[in-house]
Formats: structure tokens, sequence, C-alpha cells
């Protein structure tokens, strides 16, 4: 399995007072291809499109597959590579607006990613 990086994660990640976790740096993800970081027990899967970033869960609803990092990128979309399930990077619904991956929300301080990472239950 490629790009499973969490364990370059220092151990403890800082968080802020809103809940946003310091993830990497910018130039830590590379363009259009997927990166899976775990922080605090929630599997979450980045992506660096143009310049912007999207925080995924990495957790295919299909088949509770771990494997969305390693999706690739069309029509603002990340595709499952198991079934080729389509999730949208904004907002991680599906094509035809269904309910698909929890998203998150990114922030860019100083070339550095912030996730704000919600524990959540199952949306499936
Ligand atoms: S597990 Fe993702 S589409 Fe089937």
């Amino acid at each position: 399995m490629k790009n499973l990086n969490h364990s370059h994660l220092p151990r403890k990640q800082t968080e802020n007072l809103d809940g946003f976790f310091e993830i990497c740096s910018l130039d830590d993800l590379r363009e259009s291809v997927g990166k899976r970081f775990i922080i605090d027990d929630v599997d979450i899967a980045l992506f660096k499109i143009k310049g912007e970033v999207f925080a995924l869960s990495n957790t295919c609803p299909h088949q509770h597959t771990t494997l969305i990092y390693d999706g690739f990128i069309e029509d603002n979309c990340v595709v499952c590579p198991v079934h080729g399930w389509k999730f949208n990077l904004k907002n991680g619904r599906t094509p035809a607006g269904g309910k698909g991956l929890d998203n998150y929300q990114v922030n860019i301080i100083n070339d550095k990613v912030f996730v704000k990472v919600v524990k959540k239950s199952f949306n499936w």
C-alpha cells in the first residue's frame, strides 16, 4: 500500500483551540496524489489540487475499505480505487448528491495544513 505515511507524523499532533490539528506541510502533498493520515483515531485522506487542500474520510461507504487516499482525481471528484464510486472533493457527496464521505475543514497557515478532525458516528 503506498502513501501509508502516518508513521511520519509526530507522535502527538498539535491541536489548537478550534479543534484543528496540524497535519503536515503543503510541500508534503503532491499535486493530485492523495495521502493518508490517522488523526485522533480518524482516518482521513488529503488531496492537494491546484494549491487547494481537501480532507475527506478515508473510509469508503461502499465496503468500508480505507483506500480513498489511493483514488484518482476526475471531474473534481476522487474515485475509489476498489469499485469506482466517486465523491466530490469539496463536500464528499456522490455526483448524484447523495451522502458519501465525511469532509473536514482545512486551514492553511504559513504553508502548514491544519484539519478540523471531528469524530463521527458511522454514516452508512
Ligand atoms: S469499496 Fe469503494 S467503491 Fe467499493
